[in-house]
């Protein structure tokens, strides 16, 4: 047995694996049936991590200390009367953009839907135009701090996506802003290439089309095979007057031959059949779904699309929430994701697993599913994130309470219920 270690967490109240038998998915009733070790009368539960930042062991003190008998831990962080849960996996987020748009806010508020704002030439071309005027080192040091304080709110691994610049030099910029975040902030960043996210003023949905497929996409697959740019997912906003089912299935067809994975906004304003498609080229996860139809619901049960549900976008656009009881009754693996953008300026996954619960009727088991594993899975990363599993990566939030349940219980409260968060079995973030 090695005798220097990483990190020793122990004496904790309860830490929730989530999983602890390397599934990708807890479908149906297993949804909320979580694996949670609970402290005895006489001792914690530990979590040890190796010196690559993976779980060695997680189990009773006792169990843990047998072990590593004579170990040389780098830290150890006494977590008596804390709850462990495994760092959160935010799915869908658009996090690099210039200028923000509070003024529609006010709009939106006074009765404007977000479509009358968007053909009224604000909404998303807004923010194109911002974006594509602002540097590259201004985006960036936009973005940063962003990425931080997602961090503070528990969040390890991200998906972030472009959609911004709409045409080749724009979506480039963006994703090369990604790819250099990752050095200044601790946390996975899974980026996603969203060049079909508007259709750009000046051009129709056709022109869009080619001008993904026939120029952002050829010059994305140099970018990746130079080794400038890792992007792991295509999305396309398939939407009435955005992209119709056809343009985005031969976008996603396209990016699909480049190796990417499927990963779109579906059915979120208008029914289109969009997830039917979506599951019918075995897309890996559509977003929104506000709109989707029992069909859709079977189709994507079939396919094992994971359905990311982003219960701000409902709260603040005033819509119907997703069907997310349907969905998981029919076996769609729901994840959760903050869609934070400047029309949802939500950075924290407490708050949106607090929403599902309240808005989406998700039990609060369900929600940690939805917001680890599941957005994990989403991802195609659950292999290494998403539960605290000997071998997976030590990505782990420790809640100040002896029940994780007061991370969502106290809404909007995560600067002090959070004590701190660890990526790579490394602080990164800490609350005193
Ligand atoms: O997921 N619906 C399309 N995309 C975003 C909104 C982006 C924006 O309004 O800037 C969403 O809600
Ligand atoms: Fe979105």
């Amino acid at each position: 047995m090695s005798s220097a270690m990483g990190l020793l967490i122990r004496g904790a109240s309860q830490v929730v694996q989530v999983s602890n038998k390397k599934e990708k998915v807890k479908l149906k009733g297993n949804m909320a049936d979580l694996a949670i070790l609970h402290a005895s009368a006489t001792e914690g539960v530990s979590i040890a991590v190796d010196k690559n930042g993976l779980v060695a062991a997680v189990g009773m003190d006792s169990e843990v200390a047998r072990q590593f008998p004579g170990t040389k831990w780098d830290t150890i962080i006494d977590a008596k009367g804390q709850s462990v849960v495994p760092g959160l996996v935010d799915g869908h987020t658009h996090p690099v953009w210039a200028g923000d748009r509070v003024h529609e806010f006010s709009m939106k508020l006074a009765g404007a839907t977000y479509m009358e704002v968007h053909q009224a030439g604000g909404g998303i071309n807004f923010t194109v135009t911002k974006t594509r005027e602002a540097s590259e080192e201004e985006l960036l040091e936009l973005l940063v701090p962003r990425l931080k304080r997602m961090v503070s709110s528990g969040t390890t691994l991200v998906e972030c996506k472009s959609g911004y610049g709409l045409d080749v030099e724009t979506e480039l910029k963006m994703l090369r802003v990604l790819e250099k975040a990752r050095s200044f902030v601790p946390i996975t960043v899974s980026s996603t290439f969203c060049g079909a996210h508007s259709v750009p003023r000046g051009l129709t949905a056709e022109e869009a089309t080619r001008c993904v497929v026939e120029e952002q996409l050829p010059a994305l697959k140099r970018a990746r095979e130079s080794g400038e740019l890792q992007v792991d997912s295509i999305d396309v906003f398939c939407e009435h007057n955005v992209f119709d089912v056809n343009q985005t299935r031969r976008i996603l067809e396209a990016g699909r031959k480049d190796g990417l994975l499927l990963n779109f906004h579906a059915e979120e304003l208008h029914p289109l059949k969009s997830a039917e498609m979506g599951a019918s080229l075995g897309a890996e996860a559509m977003s929104h779904l506000e709109e989707i139809s029992e069909e859709g619901i079977a189709a994507m049960a079939k396919a094992g699309s994971v359905g990311v549900l982003l219960p701000t976008t409902a709260y603040i656009l005033r819509l119907t929430p997703p069907p997310a009881r349907a969905m998981i009754e029919a076996g769609v693996p729901v994840a959760l994701g903050t869609d934070f953008n400047p029309n949802a300026f939500c950075l924290s996954m407490p708050l949106v697993m607090h929403l599902a619960c309240v808005t989406m009727k998700m039990s609060l088991n369900e929600a940690l599913t939805a917001s680890t594993l599941h957005a994990a899975h989403s991802l195609r990363k659950a292999h290494m994130h998403g539960s605290i599993e000997p071998g997976k990566v030590a990505d782990l939030v420790i809640v100040d309470a002896p029940r994780w349940e007061h991370l969502v219980y106290q809404f909007g409260g995560t600067d002090h219920v959070i004590s701190c968060v660890i990526k790579n079995g490394k602080l990164s973030h800490s609350r005193k």
